[in-house]
């Protein structure tokens, strides 16, 4: 590890140290809970020109960190970049969420990631002004979409409950299908590779959606894509850490850092604190309160980090959420849990 990594707690927990108190950021740490956040966004065209500016993207980025003294920033950026820079017309309109046009087999085929990283190009410009910004002691994460999570997007062109217009086309077209799976991995593994190039420490890969498939399915939509992206950024030579979150995977969360190759598993907060103990014997673990926690407040928030730390504390843990922080959650809670996570440590 080189002397400046060796001053970033998280990245010494993500290669297998226990630290006490934990180290801590959150999934969605900026965001619409913010003032900061929501004044921000009103000097962008809309969500995708906040994405690709990197003025906005780098304060936005620094917001939570400088609010809360996260020991993680996480960039700020979106999973449907990708998806946009394959050429797809992504758009977010306020209160109905991300929508394209719905790929079909034909569109498939003609993907072309040609003109990818000159559409990425404003996200590395982020990545390397937050490097040379942030203290040393600030973890910076990169991430992406796990391709499953992208093309249930890009299939259904919006998001949907239960993902089943990405799993009808799956079984109806499972070539097309897994040509879509391999251009979204191909193109991450470049853009995560860029993103550590340009200053990230580790990155993190978003599997939202890995709970609604089969066993079967599960190994061929997310776990072949993901050690797709993963062996690809270690055939460029790249080590910098990787967290993989298959939110919701439950009973196959087991063997899937071994057969991903991930360093570290982002834990969603159904995953029984018994498992997750057991998950943490093979490395890093990092989760996992329920986001609602942040709503209630109060002796519920309080015990939800307790049996966290109780369960996880002594092995290697990143205290986090076990989803993104919604915009309803007060700041105050906020507060509460950094200092119960801190506890008597907190300075
Ligand atoms: O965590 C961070 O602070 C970094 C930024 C970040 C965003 N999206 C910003 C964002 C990250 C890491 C993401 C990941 C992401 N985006 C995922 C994976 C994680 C997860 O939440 O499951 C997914 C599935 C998306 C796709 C997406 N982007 C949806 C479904 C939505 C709409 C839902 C919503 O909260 O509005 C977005 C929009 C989005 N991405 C917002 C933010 C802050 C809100 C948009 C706004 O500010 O108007």
């Amino acid at each position: 590890m080189s002397g400046i990594q060796a001053q970033k707690a998280m990245m010494r927990v993500l290669k297998g140290e226990t630290l006490s108190p934990p180290p801590l950021w959150m999934m969605r740490q900026a965001g619409r809970y913010l003032p900061e956040y929501r004044e921000t966004r009103k000097q962008a065209k809309n969500f995708l020109d906040l994405c690709y500016s990197p003025d906005l993207a780098v304060e936005v980025t620094h917001q939570p960190i400088r609010r809360f003294g996260f020991d993680a920033a996480i960039l700020f950026s979106d999973i449907l970049v990708v998806p946009h820079a394959l050429g797809r017309d992504v758009t977010f309109s306020e209160g109905s969420g991300p929508a394209m046009p719905p790929i079909d087999a034909d569109g498939i085929h003609a993907l072309s990631d040609v003109k990818a990283h000159e559409v990425l190009a404003p996200v590395y410009e982020t990545v390397r002004r937050l490097a040379a910004e942030l203290a040393a002691e600030t973890t910076l994460i990169g991430f992406c979409g796990a391709p499953w999570t992208v093309a249930t997007y890009m299939i259904a062109g919006h998001g949907t409950p239960d993902q089943a217009p990405a799993r009808l086309f799956a079984y109806r077209e499972p070539a097309a299908f897994e040509r879509l799976l391999d251009v979204i991995a191909d193109l991450s593994a470049e853009y995560l590779f860029r993103q550590v190039q340009a200053g990230a420490d580790c990155v993190q890969i978003f599997d939202s959606w890995a709970s609604v498939l089969d066993d079967e399915s599960f190994a061929r939509f997310c776990i072949r894509p993901v050690r797709r992206i993963i062996d690809g950024l270690r055939a460029r030579g790249c080590t910098a850490p990787v967290i993989a979150f298959p939110k919701g995977a439950s009973a196959l969360y087991q063997g899937y850092r071994e057969a991903t190759r991930a360093d570290a598993l982002g834990l969603d907060w159904t995953m029984p604190l018994g498992m997750a103990r057991d998950l943490q014997k093979e490395g890093a673990v990092q989760g996992n309160l329920d986001p609602l926690l942040l709503i209630a407040g109060g002796d519920a928030l309080d015990h939800g980090v307790d049996r966290i730390l109780q369960a996880l504390g002594s092995g290697p843990l990143i205290f986090n959420l076990g989803h993104g922080i919604t915009p309803q959650a007060p700041i105050s809670n906020v507060t509460r849990m950094i200092k119960r996570v801190r506890g008597a440590n907190a300075g």
